[in-house]
């Protein structure tokens, strides 16, 4: 075995944490929680990837709160799962020795298709606006959080964490990307507010601030918090990698443990985390509302934009930020063939996550280490980022 790829299979710590190797699980939403509540689907899920030999796995996309939620089948972190979390997380270890389970502590903001919310009247962001997604379901508009919403909803992070910890989580990822909560104050294209969380960076990054403090003091030094950030929104107006290398700063002044840099904004332009083939056609096929048809038939090619594919397709700029940060440093995107994750450990980076090859191929890890020929075999055709709405959740056709 080659010395990089020695290094990828090797135990390092994130944090205080000892990992078995340097393989993690990113965040793959896994629409496997009917009702909201962790399912057999998704301990199944879980089980395999734990099997398979990566160091830790990552539930993805667990709200802090009910109506943090896009859809009414999203987890939240709450009373209700505690039985269910705990036992899943147990089983896993248990089937695992060694390995690690973190979950994506995330928020919608104000992109919501839930029509009756709990807590609110309606989706809130930073800003008042138009809520696309909710505009097929009968929710089309968001409104702007006031500043008791905003305590509140760092108070969900803190609680939200503390829950993490005490169901069996190792360690949390929150979600400042993608142009879900966070990331909708952070990107000056959704944030308008004249207030202290609005206009100037240091302004913006006050909500995400707070949340990473929240959560940081809720679990203690010894549970790593990493973050996942945006070094593009891919839209006009939004944050771009000058930008984002200041927010990274600021992220790793602010305690983060470790950073994932990645790009893209759900709403607007989601395929710069995917590349490849466009979720389009995929996501109509999935469809049955008549309204969200249609306005997929109409946006559908401007929102789903051509990317493509290649390996390692955020390295030069996530380079940029691991230049400036002294936090650890975890790659994301397109770390598909083994002379990818090979190139990410020489550049230095402490970690790598893998979504797409994961869902390929839960076994990545152990039949890369047994076989230096190891082929994958994802197409990039994001089939499986299609299924995440669809009865079962995601996995990947090309395994059926
Ligand atoms: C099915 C699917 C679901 C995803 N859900 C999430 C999510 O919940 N949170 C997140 O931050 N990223 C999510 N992503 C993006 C991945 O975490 C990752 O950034 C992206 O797939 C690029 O990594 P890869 O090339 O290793 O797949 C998802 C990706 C896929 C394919
Ligand atoms: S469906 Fe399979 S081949 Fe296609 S992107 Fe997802 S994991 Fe890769």
């Amino acid at each position: 075995m080659s010395e990089m790829l020695d290094r990828a299979f090797s135990p390092a710590m994130l944090g205080a944490l000892p990992l078995k190797n340097r393989i993690l699980k990113a965040a793959t939403y896994e629409g496997k929680s009917p009702g909201g509540v962790p399912g057999d689907e998704l301990a199944r899920f879980h089980r395999e990837i734990v099997a398979g030999g990566v160091a830790m796995t990552t539930i993805g996309f667990c709200t802090t709160e009910a109506d943090g939620r896009i859809n009414d089948q999203m987890m939240w972190l709450h009373e209700g799962v505690r039985e269910p979390l705990t036992r899943m997380i147990a089983e896993l270890k248990a089937l695992a020795p060694g390995v690690k389970v973190s979950g994506q502590i995330s928020h919608c903001g104000n992109f919501s298709k839930i029509r009756k919310m709990q807590r609110l009247k309606r989706p809130l962001g930073p800003s008042r606006g138009f809520n696309m997604l909710g505009a097929a379901s009968g929710a089309p508009f968001a409104g702007a959080m006031t500043l008791a919403d905003i305590d509140y909803l760092v108070k969900t992070y803190a609680d939200a964490a503390t829950f993490m910890k005490a169901v069996g989580f190792d360690a949390a990822e929150i979600h400042f990307g993608h142009g879900y909560g966070l990331s909708q104050f952070i990107s000056p294209k959704t944030n308008r507010r004249t207030d202290e969380y609005g206009g100037s960076l240091e302004n913006r990054m006050r909500l995400p601030l707070r949340a990473l403090e929240a959560v940081k003091s809720a679990v203690g030094e010894d549970f790593p918090i990493l973050g996942k950030m945006n070094m593009t929104d891919g839209v006009r107006d939004g944050v771009h990698l000058p930008e984002a290398i200041e927010i990274a700063s600021l992220f790793d002044r602010g305690g983060i443990d470790a950073l994932i840099c990645s790009g893209g904004t759900s709403s607007y332009n989601p395929m710069v985390y995917f590349r490849g083939d466009s979720l389009a056609q995929g996501m109509l096929e999935q469809q049955s509302n008549p309204i969200a048809r249609l306005g997929l038939k109409l946006i559908g090619s401007r929102m789903f934009r051509d990317y493509p594919y290649y390996e390692n397709y955020f390295l030069e700029d996530a380079k940029k930020i691991r230049d400036r940060v002294n936090c650890q440093m975890v790659y994301i995107g397109g770390c598909t063939e083994l002379s990818s994750l090979e190139q990410v450990m020489k550049e230095g980076f402490d970690f790598v996550q893998l979504g797409r090859p994961l869902i390929k191929d839960p076994n990545y890890v152990k039949h890369a280490m047994a076989d230096p020929g190891y082929k994958n075999g994802c197409t990039h055709c994001n089939r499986c980022a299609t299924l995440i709405e669809a009865p079962g959740g995601i996995y990947c056709p090309l395994n059926r």
